[in-house]
Formats: C-alpha cells, structure tokens, sequence
C-alpha cells in the first residue's frame, strides 16, 4: 500500500512556514487552496481517489470520498463546492455529524474532518438549492505529510 505511492510534489514553498496539524479539521486558512497546512516536510502524492457525486434524492446530493484501492485508509478532508462558479449553496452536515460544515466565503460551502481516525471513505451530502453547475474540489489527508489534492467532480443539477 505505501510502495506505489510516488511523490509529486509541488507546493512546497507555498506550504514552508505554515504549520500545525489538523486533528479536527482543516485551518480556515485552507479555502483559496484546499492544501492542508502542515508543514514543509508534507507533499502531495500520487495515490489515486474518486469523487463521487449522485442524487441522493429530496434535492441532496452524495457526495463521497473514497481511494481506488480500498486497502488505503485516510485521515482527514476537505471538500469544498461552488456553485456557477460563486460561493453558494451548503453541505447539509445534519445526516452526517461526524464531520462538520467549514465555511468558505459563505457558511458551510464546505466540509471537514472533525476528528483524525482512519478513513475507508466519507460521505457527506450537498443540498442542491438552485439549477446550477455544482463544482466539487477536494483534498484528502492520508496521514499528516502525505495528502491527494485536486479531486473534482461537476454535477449539473
Ligand atoms: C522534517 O523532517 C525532518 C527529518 O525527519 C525533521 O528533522 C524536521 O524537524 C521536520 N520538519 C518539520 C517542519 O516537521
Ligand atoms: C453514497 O454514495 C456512495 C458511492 O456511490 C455509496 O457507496 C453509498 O452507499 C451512498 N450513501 C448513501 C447514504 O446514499
């Protein structure tokens, strides 16, 4: 499970001088970027997820988490969604209280870990609100130095 996995790498400097891990969630700092703030020895790696979206009716939508290979296990994440490409909409964590809403430009546009246990997947839901074209982003933390970035997903709702 860690042999494949290769470092990418990027976004190094960017992440030099910023610290911290996030046991409980991603730091408000990480909406421009979705990067996890933790520190200079942290990389993206190649470890392959999916982002998944579908209808789970009554105008929610499921939105789920989870890596190729189901023997991989994860620590945290941050979803992030914009609708029509404007700040909007939320995530309706009432299903889900396990993790928690992150506001973004507005409140709950996105979502978070609340704790850093291992992961399979996560599911969390999205309440479509308006006709639009929903544009989810993600991050996931597979432990503190090694994190996924740039899943996406656009659902046309
Ligand atoms: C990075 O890793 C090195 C070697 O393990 C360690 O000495 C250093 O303290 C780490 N730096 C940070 C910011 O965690
Ligand atoms: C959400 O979608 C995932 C991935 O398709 C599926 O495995 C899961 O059962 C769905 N969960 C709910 C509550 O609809």
């Amino acid at each position: 499970m860690f042999g494949k996995v290769t470092t990418s790498v990027v976004l190094v400097l960017v992440l030099v001088g910023l610290v911290g891990a996030s046991p409980t969630g991603a730091p408000i700092t990480a909406c421009e970027d979705l990067l996890p703030r933790h520190g200079s020895n942290a990389s993206a790696v190649n470890e392959p997820f999916n982002l998944f979206v579908q209808s789970a009716g009554d105008n929610m939508l499921n939105v789920t988490i989870a890596p190729q290979d189901p023997a991989v296990l994860f620590k945290g994440f941050l979803v992030r969604a914009t609708v029509d490409n404007l700040d909007q909409g939320y995530f309706d964590l009432s299903l889900t209280p396990q993790y928690k809403g992150y506001n973004c430009d507005s409140t709950h546009t996105a979502s978070t870990h609340t704790e850093n246990g291992l992961k399979s997947s996560v599911t969390v839901f999205w309440a479509v609100s308006q006709p639009g074209e929903i544009t989810f982003e993600a991050t996931v933390v597979i432990e503190k130095v090694r994190y996924v970035v740039d899943l996406i997903n656009v659902y046309t709702a």
